[in-house]
């Protein structure tokens, strides 16, 4: 079942330390305002029915431009009045959302205008087992707590410490019981409230782009952030997809595991095969080799060199994903099928998933692995052998 998404956007801040009359999350950056960039990030992730804006009703006119300037302006409700403290622009926030009732609900600071598709995904992602998600990021500098004369009274073990950022993503309910219960109390995020029930809320990973502009000069990182998109998409534009597909079988021969996507699977027999017999890393290079047109995995790996023999597959796939980043490209989506009877597959794809992700160096999110029988027809219904095909998409530049 699709979940609804509710967000809620606060924007109902002065701006006090950014100290102009303009409150920053109206400032112009790459042809849009902060908040302007949130709601169309948003728009991507929920109807923009759903997204909630918090506003101060004082910067109405600030607030009518971004929203003609937004691409989905039009679609988004009325915004409601904030409060004194972020806390109570939540609030109120979440009681205009209540009427539409949200399964989850993602609450983001207008401030934070390098939103990503990315971050918003994994917190999604992280609500289907927690509460709470939050993203964040390591801290990189020695923490020292200090007394009231600045002479420092111990350093702090940073490894367990998180900077936390927004969107904050919660069961809808869950939140929204939370800051009705804490009311006028001042706490400075969402994830706090839960904190203070015992409630888990995940750590995910946040993104350098997606901090916070609370300062003047945080702006100038912000426009660095803006151009670098900027090009990204232009030379997004001057991208060409490929597909590439693969196909591949190893038989069995006695032993007690097979060799699948990295992983080490017990059975009651091993793929036979020069190298580790890796039926599902074989498929794949295959389907990346096609997909930028470099033939196949024997031109590059010639079974006859005695180098390969026993070899981890890893290098072969390895191999196949440098030559696309040497041309310039990026892997975009890797789909594999492992056709057996046995050993079961499933238990297995989320550890192979993350292998292959690794190995190829892209998100988890890229990779698929299923697996499907043949109803005991043909070679593998034998169970003589397990087949893999596999379809990849690739973007290079076009010349
Ligand atoms: N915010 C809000 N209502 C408030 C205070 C803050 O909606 N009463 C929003 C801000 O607009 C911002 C986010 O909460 O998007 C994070 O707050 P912060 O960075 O502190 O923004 P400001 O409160 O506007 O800035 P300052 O604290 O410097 O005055
Ligand atoms: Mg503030």
């Amino acid at each position: 079942m699709t979940q609804k998404i509710g967000v809620v956007i606060v924007a109902a801040g002065s701006g006090s330390r950014f100290g102009d009359p303009l409150p920053k999350q109206y400032h112009m950056l790459g042809g849009k305002s902060l908040l302007g960039h949130c709601i169309d990030c948003f728009a991507g992730h929920t109807s923009a029915d759903l997204i909630q804006i918090v506003y101060n009703p004082d910067h109405q006119d600030w607030y009518d431009q971004t929203i003609r300037e937004a691409c989905c302006g039009s679609d988004i409700p009325q915004p409601v009045a904030g409060g004194t403290t972020r806390q109570q622009s939540v609030l109120n926030g979440l009681r205009a959302l209540n009427a539409k009732s949200p399964d989850i609900v993602l609450i983001h600071d207008a401030a934070r205008p390098g939103i990503s598709d990315t971050v918003i995904t994994r917190v999604i992602g992280a609500l289907k087992t927690h509460a709470g998600a939050i993203p964040t990021l390591p801290v990189a500098d020695t923490i020292k707590q200090a007394d009231g004369n600045n002479i420092i009274l111990r350093s702090i073990p940073r490894d367990s410490l998180h900077r936390a950022q927004t969107p904050q993503g919660f069961v809808f309910k869950t939140i929204f019981d939370a800051h009705t219960q804490f009311e006028g109390q001042e706490l400075t995020d969402d994830a706090s409230l839960l904190e203070q029930l015992g409630v888990d809320v995940v750590c995910v990973e946040g993104a350098a782009s997606n901090d916070k502009i609370t300062q003047r000069d945080d702006f100038g990182r912000a426009q660095d952030w803006i151009e670098t998109t900027e090009t990204k998409e232009t030379s997004m534009s001057q991208e060409e997809y490929r597909a590439g597909t693969g196909f591949d079988v190893h038989r069995f021969a006695p032993g007690d595991h097979c060799i699948l996507c990295g992983i080490k699977v017990p059975h009651t027999a091993r793929l036979d095969g020069h190298s580790d017999a890796d039926v599902g890393l074989h498929t794949l290079t295959d389907a990346i080799l096609g997909a930028i047109g470099a033939g196949d995995i024997g031109q590059h790996f010639p079974p006859s060199d005695m180098q390969w023999k026993g070899a981890a597959s890893d290098i072969f796939l390895k191999h196949a994903a440098d030559l696309v980043r040497q041309r310039g490209g990026r892997i975009v989506n890797v789909d594999l099928t492992l056709i057996c009877e046995r050993p079961k597959i499933g238990p297995h794809t989320p550890a192979m998933r993350q292998k292959v992700a690794e190995i190829l160096a892209i998100d988890v999110d890229r990779v698929n692995v299923k697996a499907t029988t043949t109803e005991k027809l043909g070679f593998t219904g034998r169970e003589e052998g397990i087949a893999a095909q596999a379809a990849v998409s690739v973007a290079v530049p076009v010349k």
